[in-house]
């Protein structure tokens, strides 16, 4: 049965203003939004709402890290003074950008399968622990078999969940792409949830002649997306979440070099930055595109998270930087604005947008340019030979 707020709210118009953002604000703290004052969802058109918030969702996100409580002692002067100001400042720059707020629905998400690629390390496994618990299919698509199992297990025992799935999918691969998207629809016959998580930073070129990082965090995810696309509208109300980064406000899209491959590591850093920017353009596009079909679709920038995806640096980059580490965010925190995407219920009107800490954010005016946005999406199809 359609559902009229969900026709209204997926209208393909991309919200910014002040007023737009407070009603997403409101669902993130968890007061009533305006779809859930007026009445009660149905499982054909919304995601099922489960009575009981589970314990790990009542745990707080907040709660003060080892070591940064003040003393009572702070306004000694000398060294004592010292320390509890550099204490004062590190607790004040945690709070403000590594505490994440936590996505504290407790949507349930039984019945619904979700797709997440690069599932088996960083924010993508914690996301996917998150959305087993809450008793979804999870297909892990990984590219590595042993990691990918490894990782299998490891989300199966911690969620309790046994729907947990690996599937083989190399995004450097576009001939894997087009393999993995028929094997999914033949063994498959429900897609809820498309979480677009894998990324890489790493230069050089893929079998396809494409820069790697563009491939791999853009236009593998472009492919994907297309190609199941029929199978999300079939399934709708469904979500994509597409995650990118603070870091696309250092990127550029030039349509002579963007996709041509880097063969050094800073050119490697470029790339990386120029796909994340990709990323935002892409949600901002889809959503577009998706007007009136009832699928939704969210860009989220996870913040600094302690994971592996600086692996290809030289370990000496990140030795001289040890002191950085007081400032990332472990991979449970980095993965609460993917899972709010996926489950919040009435932020489908925010469609197209950009994410942080679980609320709608302003991304970099590059990535606000629905011009350069509906260049790049006829770019991709280009290169990926999806035009006539
Ligand atoms: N960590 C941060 O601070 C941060 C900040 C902003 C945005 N992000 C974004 O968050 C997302 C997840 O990254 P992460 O930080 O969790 O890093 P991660 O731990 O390195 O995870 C990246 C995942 O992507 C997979 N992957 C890499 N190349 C692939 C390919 N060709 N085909 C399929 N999968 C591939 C990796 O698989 P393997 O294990 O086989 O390599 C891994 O599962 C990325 O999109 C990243 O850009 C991260």
């Amino acid at each position: 049965m359609p559902n009229t707020s969900l026709e209204e709210d997926n209208s393909g118009h991309v919200p910014e203003t002040t007023e737009e953002v407070t009603g997403a604000e409101r669902s993130r703290r968890g007061q009533p939004s305006k779809a859930g004052e007026g009445g009660k969802s149905t499982p054909e058109t919304e995601f099922e709402r489960v009575p009981e918030p589970t314990q790990r969702e009542r745990q707080t996100s907040t709660s003060q890290p080892e070591g940064t409580r003040t003393s009572g002692h702070g306004g000694v002067g000398g060294a004592g003074g010292g320390a509890a100001l550099l204490l004062g400042l590190y607790a004040l720059l945690y709070y403000n950008f590594v505490a994440a707020t936590r996505c504290r629905n407790a949507v349930s998400l039984r019945g619904k399968t979700v797709l997440i690629t690069g599932g088996n390390s960083g924010i993508g496994k914690a996301t996917a622990v998150d959305l087993a618990r809450r008793g979804a299919r999870v297909i892990l698509a990984c590219r590595d078999k042993v990691r990918g199992e490894s990782a299998m297990y490891d989300i199966r025992r911690e969620s309790g969940n046994s729907e947990v799935i690996l599937m083989i999918l190399d995004l450097g691969s576009l001939n894997s792409v087009r393999a993995f998207a028929q094997n999914f629809l033949k063994s498959e016959p429900r897609l809820d949830i498309l979480i677009n998580n894998a990324g890489i930073l790493k230069d050089g070129q893929t079998a396809d002649g494409f820069d790697r990082a563009f491939q791999v965090n853009h236009l593998g995810h472009f492919l994907l997306t297309h190609l199941l696309l029929d199978r999300l509208k079939h399934c709708a109300p469904s979500r994509i979440i597409i995650v990118s980064s603070f870091s696309h406000i250092f990127g550029k899209i030039d349509f002579h070099s963007t996709n041509k491959p880097n063969k050094w590591m800073m050119e490697g850093t470029e790339s990386y930055f120029n796909s994340k920017l990709a990323n935002v353009l892409h949600v901002r596009e889809l959503a577009k595109r998706l007007k009136g079909t009832n699928v939704t679709c969210y860009a989220v920038d996870p913040g600094a998270v302690k994971t592996e995806i600086n692996r290809s640096f030289p370990w000496w980059i990140f030795s001289s930087l040890w002191f950085m580490r007081l400032f990332v965010r472990d991979c449970d925190a980095g993965a609460q604005t993917s899972i709010y995407c996926a489950t919040e219920e009435g932020i489908e009107r925010l469609s197209g947008r950009y994410f942080v800490d679980c609320q709608p954010n302003v991304p970099s005016p590059q990535a606000r340019d629905d011009q350069l946005a509906k260049k790049l999406w006829e770019f991709s199809e280009r290169l990926l030979g999806l035009t006539a």
